[in-house]
């Protein structure tokens, strides 16, 4: 939680203020939307897209109500798409409870799902600011379609790196983009700012995606979300797809094909999980992050070192070390 706390440092009144509105955007009249929003409200994420939007946004000006609107937006639109992904992903926990698919059912899910990205629309749409709105609405066409890219590349046969980061990119790594954009926007940041803020909320996204898929390797109930999930639901990541193309290994390509077709037994997973391990798959990854964490530690480099240059150097270094 220190980590946490020297990332917030700059930004605690604005994330107070940030954490109060998100928590009086979840009410409804409607008695059973109303259960699933105080299920929602029992527990909230770690706020790191919000925390990026108004470091980025303190980078280069002041704080307005069109930067905790944006904020407010972009946490809702990654709330409404993890009760949707725990939907798809038939997932029974997130956050240390059970998910509300596995509260309530798959149908309130899709439903309230909806109901919290039309708040995010809300929410963008107060910022009165017509890019913002164009870059979000733009933001959740880009989530689905990795999402969708993502299901495609469990039906196909090929095994490819360079496509789990076309996913990663497109699922994960854009809403930290557009966060970071966002912050900068919502204080009329120049196109050079927007650009600097981009490439680093790409490389956060990719890390953070990365940092996700390697937990899903670990036995560790502490994480607050169901471990093993990613091969049950058949996808492969950058751990395993990395060991299986450098070793070529005919039986356990073969296991790798099962659990894309979704019959791999649980044995035969934790098979491929251990071989995986074994053959410095999870060393890799780690290795890739720390290359990416590098070039973002380099881009902080082009401003000040005050003490957002401090804290975001802190954000980057959580995203890595962080056990959930
Ligand atoms: C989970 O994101 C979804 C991924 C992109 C891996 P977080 O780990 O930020 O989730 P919360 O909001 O803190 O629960
Ligand atoms: C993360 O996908 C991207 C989302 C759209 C939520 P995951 O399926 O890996 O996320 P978790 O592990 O369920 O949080
Ligand atoms: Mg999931
Ligand atoms: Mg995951």
């Amino acid at each position: 939680m220190n980590e946490i706390y020297a990332i917030r440092k700059p930004i605690e009144v604005e994330m107070d203020e940030l954490s109060m509105m998100f928590q009086e955007a979840l009410y409804s009249t409607n008695p059973l939307l109303e259960r699933v929003l105080s299920h929602i409200r029992k527990r909230t994420g770690k706020m790191m897209r919000p925390m990026l939007l108004l470091l980025m946004a303190k980078r280069f000006g002041v704080v307005t109500r069109k930067t905790l609107h944006a904020a407010l937006s972009l946490e809702m639109l990654h709330t409404a798409s993890l009760v949707h992904d725990d939907v798809v992903d038939e997932s029974e926990e997130r956050r240390g409870m059970p998910s509300v698919n596995a509260v309530f059912n798959n149908k309130l899910s899709v439903l309230s799902g909806d109901y919290l990205l039309s708040t995010a629309l809300l929410h963008a749409s107060l910022t009165g600011d017509v890019n913002i709105i164009a870059m979000i609405s733009h933001l959740g066409r880009q989530l689905a379609d990795g999402e969708i890219l993502q299901l495609s590349n469990i039906d196909s046969e090929e095994l490819s790196e360079e496509v789990y980061f076309q996913i990663i990119r497109k699922k994960t790594g854009a809403l930290f983009e557009v966060c970071a954009q966002a912050g900068v926007l919502s204080v009329s940041g120049s196109v050079q700012e927007m650009e600097w803020a981009r490439s680093f909320g790409e490389i956060i996204g990719v890390v953070f995606q990365i940092k996700d898929d390697i937990f899903d390797y670990s036995p560790n109930t502490a994480i607050g979300k169901p471990t093993g999930n990613d091969m049950r639901e058949g996808k492969l990541t950058l751990p395993v797809l990395h060991v299986l193309l450098e070793t070529h290994d005919e039986k356990m390509l073969a296991l790798a094909g099962k659990v894309k077709a979704g019959n791999a037994t649980d044995e035969e997973i934790v098979q491929l999980v251990n071989f995986t391990k074994q053959n410095g798959g999870i060393a890799y990854a780690v290795g890739v992050m720390q290359r990416e964490v590098e070039r973002a530690h380099q881009l902080l480099e082009q401003y000040p070192d005050d003490e957002i240059r401090a804290s975001l150097a802190a954000y980057i270094d959580y995203v890595v070390a962080r056990e959930k």
